[in-house]
């Protein structure tokens, strides 16, 4: 079976969502992040401090390598992992790929009591949602779907999700 990959900015609920589809579909979860983190012993906030972005791009890549090679997976990604066409290419070998959308006010919203994101901080973070989501956009649109959670809850996204990959899934009708 296809992997669900779900993409998308930060705060867009890639994580929430690919938990709640995880247990409703009975499928394993990934996240790109995490396997960033467990393998080099290093939170993500600490690899952007000592080596930089373009360095955490690889090692990011390097994680999406491992991610696109499982099946039957619910694989939840970072939210610059659009930025390398390549890494795309890699999840749709075996996998169905959302992309998780939401204006930059609600991410703002959902993420502003999060330390956790190297590229929101420092000032004016609403500032840097909107100019770090206008830089991605075209990248964003090429996913194939597009699932807009603004006014959606979890489960809403979550049933809309499982709804798509289920329909992709089952065989054509005779
Ligand atoms: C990033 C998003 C983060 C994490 C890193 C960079 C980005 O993941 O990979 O801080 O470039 O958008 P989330 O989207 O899970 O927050």
């Amino acid at each position: 079976m296809l992997n669900i990959v779900l993409l998308g900015f930060m705060g867009t609920g890639k994580t929430s969502v690919g938990q709640r589809i995880s247990e409703k579909l009975q499928m394993s979860m990934v996240d790109t992040d995490t396997i960033v983190e467990t393998d080099n012993q290093m939170i993500i906030g600490k690899i952007f401090d000592r080596y930089g972005e373009d360095y955490f791009r690889n090692l990011e890549n390097a994680a999406v390598r491992k991610a696109s090679k499982y099946t039957n997976h619910v694989i939840s990604t970072g939210g610059g992992v659009v930025l390398r066409a390549e890494n795309l290419n890699l999840l749709q070998e075996n996998g169905l790929l959302f992309c998780l959308k939401a204006t930059p006010e609600e991410i703002f919203e959902r993420i502003k009591d999060d330390s956790h994101r190297p590229l929101l901080k420092g000032p004016n973070p609403p500032n840097k949602i909107r100019h770090l989501l206008q830089t991605r956009q075209v990248q964003y649109q090429r996913i194939e779907h597009q699932i807009e959670t603004t006014n959606s809850s979890i489960e809403e996204v979550t049933n809309q999700i499982i709804g798509i990959y289920q329909s992709a899934s089952s065989p054509p009708q005779p």
